[in-house]
């Protein structure tokens, strides 16, 4: 199973090679990136780790490393300004967006290969990449609300004095301000979240703003995330090489589950060799299914307008 990296060189892509050599799951890891020396300083640097991790091909390269891969990451991009919402990056990040995939195109993705868009917005340059590529539309995923989800819950653990992985609790929808946080199914070690001594609705909303705000707190606080995103791409990415079929919250373009459609977002989606094995319209409370329907209302007037602008609608 070889991964390829595109923005291997930067922050997001160079920690989600780091975290897929941690998990010594996939076989080869190829770093591509505008800035070469950068993705060939940070194949060395990942290659010297080799002896202590795992028995893995790294290695940088160029468009030729497409081909012959089973996963394409997109991850470069423009970062965003600290007070800049996801969606307004879409202006500034379409054009190089569209490049890449131009240049993925040209080079030729392998029939089985799954692409994963993790640029922002996500939710858009996903819809987008679905649209440009020619891929069946469940191998074109977007990291989408994993992130979200793995905050929330790392947030969630903390306020109970819990252990982060026995904290079951979701996001869906957009990466970014109308995500929905899903507290119908939010649990610790299999009890109810809201039983527990101390939660509150001012906790609840207090951990929820927390979360939606974080990638933003984190751009202002060390320049962008890294290590978190890293590690939600390997989780997206080890779904897919160990056909494990994790339900995961990743972005997929819509067609009717909770009546949303012609929009990428974050719905429960399994994920296994063939990208989104399958997507699960389970029954949530009301108004997170409101929520969510919104959500895709908020995406799809972005997408209007950027699909206007790329000559698409
Ligand atoms: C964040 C970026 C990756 O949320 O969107 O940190």
């Amino acid at each position: 199973m070889k991964v390829s990296i595109i923005g291997g060189g930067g922050l997001v892509g160079s920690s989600a090679g780091f975290a897929l050599q941690c998990g010594g799951v996939v076989r080869e890891i190829a770093l591509l990136d505008v800035n070469q020396d950068l993705a060939a300083g940070q194949a060395l640097d990942l290659l010297h780790g080799g002896p202590s991790t795992a028995d893995q091909i790294i290695r940088s390269g160029g468009y030729e490393q497409i081909p012959d891969s089973d996963v394409v990451c997109i991850t470069a991009g423009l970062r965003r300004k600290p007070d800049e919402s996801r969606l307004d990056l879409i202006n500034r990040n379409t054009d190089l967006f569209l490049s890449i995939l131009g240049d993925v195109a040209k080079a030729g993705v392998k029939e089985s290969a799954t692409v994963l868009v993790v640029s922002n917005p996500v939710d858009i340059l996903t819809y987008v990449a679905a649209d440009r590529l020619g891929l069946p539309k469940s191998r074109v995923l977007g990291l989408g609300t994993q992130l979200d989800t793995i905050r929330f819950r790392s947030f969630i653990a903390r306020q109970v004095g819990a252990a982060p992985t026995q904290v079951a609790a979701l996001i869906l929808g957009e990466h970014g301000d109308s995500m929905v946080p899903i507290w119908s199914s939010a649990t610790v070690g299999g009890l109810p979240l809201d039983k527990f001594p101390g939660w509150t609705h001012t906790t609840a909303n207090d951990v929820f703003t927390r979360t939606k705000g974080s990638g933003a707190e984190v751009i202002a606080k060390k320049g962008g995330a890294g290590f978190a995103v890293g590690i939600a791409i390997r989780d997206v990415i080890e779904s897919i090489a160990l056909d494990s079929k994790r339900l995961l919250p990743v972005s997929t373009v819509q067609d009717g589950l909770y009546d949303i459609r012609d929009v990428a977002l974050s719905v429960p989606t399994v994920v296994g060799r063939n990208g989104a094995a399958d997507r699960l319209q389970i029954d949530l409370w009301p108004k997170e299914v409101q929520s969510l329907r919104k959500s895709g209302l908020v995406l799809r007037q972005t997408l209007e307008t950027v699909l206007k602008r790329i000559g698409r609608a």
